[in-house]
């Protein structure tokens, strides 16, 4: 007889497929290596490194780059020593860097279209990466601002398609967001109030919409709150919405911001069952005051449920970050010796602590660990996980 867990990972592999750690997790690592040593290269931090150990912020003083952008600059640092172009001394505090291979191989469109040979749903993320590459030494030099590089006029265009569920880069978070709403939502019994935070490009949303009609739980769900802080997130989450779900949950729209108390932001929704996140919570400001806050507008026995991208080590550097960490709202967040020791993505370990410190209980999760065989599929562990808790 089949098991649960069998059933669960018969799901998993079917989100997580082989060909997406071959060419996300493997080669896409090398690529993210190559984007960063033509920007090392470009600016003469390269020839820099050659010569001798640097630290980060004396690198930075010396390409007259500005020291807020510090967090950016020392990831990639960091992201070559963890893939062995850069070799590290200690100095007091400091981590020194410094390179022994002259002159790195770079070609960066064979390494694209191997990737594309794999899998063609993964242009988005090609594009997306080697778009934002063009403004890093502008971005060091203090001369563009990451919301504008990222955000501005047409700018949205290459956002939507990196969170479209067509790009298979990306849509792992929302298919594994799903499950968890599969395996956990139908615990709670009837009228229900779902509400999304960071809705963003809506995708998240209507791969969840959709997941509730297939479980047969939409006649069971009072109304699905789709919230941003953004308002133009909010048209474009309505608009992906209004378009392309064909259910009869009702769909309502409010601006939030989770860094604020939600009580001031005239939540007269009181009875939420369920508060959903995809790649959303790891970029509050204070995470454990927003989940206090979250736990508070919750009723008894309702859930949070969020699917995100997970490190495995808090020293991790993920490829995805090359985009995130053009972002304050990424970097710039309070860390904690106990739960969050790192800006950006947590550890599922961290997840786990700061939940239980906001008072959620009954946590459980979904990881895509051991799928594949790593030995086979070199970097194979990038990690997302689905988790939630339940307030007492
Ligand atoms: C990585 S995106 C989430 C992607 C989304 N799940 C999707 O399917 O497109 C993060 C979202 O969080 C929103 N956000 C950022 N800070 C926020 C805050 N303080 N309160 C509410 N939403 C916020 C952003 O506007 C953005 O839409």
């Amino acid at each position: 007889m089949r098991n649960l867990a069998q059933n669960q990972d018969e799901e998993l592999s079917k989100i997580f497929k082989v060909q997406y750690y071959e060419a996300v997790c493997n080669l896409g690592v090398k690529y993210v290596t190559k984007i960063i040593l033509n920007i090392l290269k470009n600016s003469g931090a390269w020839e820099l490194l050659l010569q001798r150990y640097f630290s980060a912020s004396k690198l930075m003083n010396k390409l007259n780059y500005v020291s807020d952008r510090i967090y950016a600059f020392e990831w990639m640092l960091r992201f070559l020593v963890n893939n062995e172009h850069l070799t590290t001394q200690h100095e007091k505090d400091n981590c020194l860097y410094k390179t022994r291979i002259k002159d790195p191989e770079i070609n960066i469109d064979e390494l694209r279209s191997s990737i594309l040979d794999i899998d063609r749903n993964l242009l988005p993320s090609c594009e997306y990466m080697e778009f934002i590459s063009g403004y890093y030494t502008d971005f060091f030099q203090g001369k563009i601002g990451g919301h504008e590089i990222l955000f501005v006029k047409d700018k949205m265009r290459l956002w939507n398609e990196y969170f479209s569920n067509e790009n298979s880069g990306y849509a792992v978070y929302n298919q594994l967001g799903a499950l968890g709403i599969k395996k956990w939502v139908p615990e709670i019994i009837k009228d229900i109030t779902f509400f999304e935070i960071g809705t963003g490009t809506g995708n998240a949303s209507l791969l969840a919409l959709n997941q509730l009609e297939t479980s047969g739980l939409n006649d069971r769900v009072k109304n699905y709150i789709l919230s941003d802080i953004s308002p133009i997130f909010l048209r474009l989450s309505k608009l992906n919405i209004s378009e392309n779900y064909r259910g009869n949950i009702p769909v309502l729209i409010k601006k939030i911001d989770f860094n604020e108390p939600l009580i001031k932001q005239d939540i007269s929704f009181k009875d939420i069952h369920v508060i959903y996140g995809v790649n959303v919570l790891h970029i509050a400001k204070d995470l454990l005051f927003s989940l206090k806050e979250l736990y508070n507008i919750l009723n008894p026995g309702g859930m949070l449920v969020i699917s995100e991208c997970i490190r495995e080590k808090p020293s991790d550097t993920l490829v995805q970050e090359i985009i995130f960490n053009l972002l304050d709202s990424y970097t710039s967040v309070k860390l904690s010796e106990t739960y969050r020791t790192t800006p950006g993505f947590l550890t599922l370990d961290e997840w786990i602590k700061v939940f239980k410190c906001a008072g959620f209980d009954n946590i459980d999760y979904v990881i895509n660990n051991g799928l594949v065989d790593c030995d086979k599929v070199k970097n194979c562990p990038m990690h997302a996980m689905v988790l939630r808790g339940i307030k007492k």
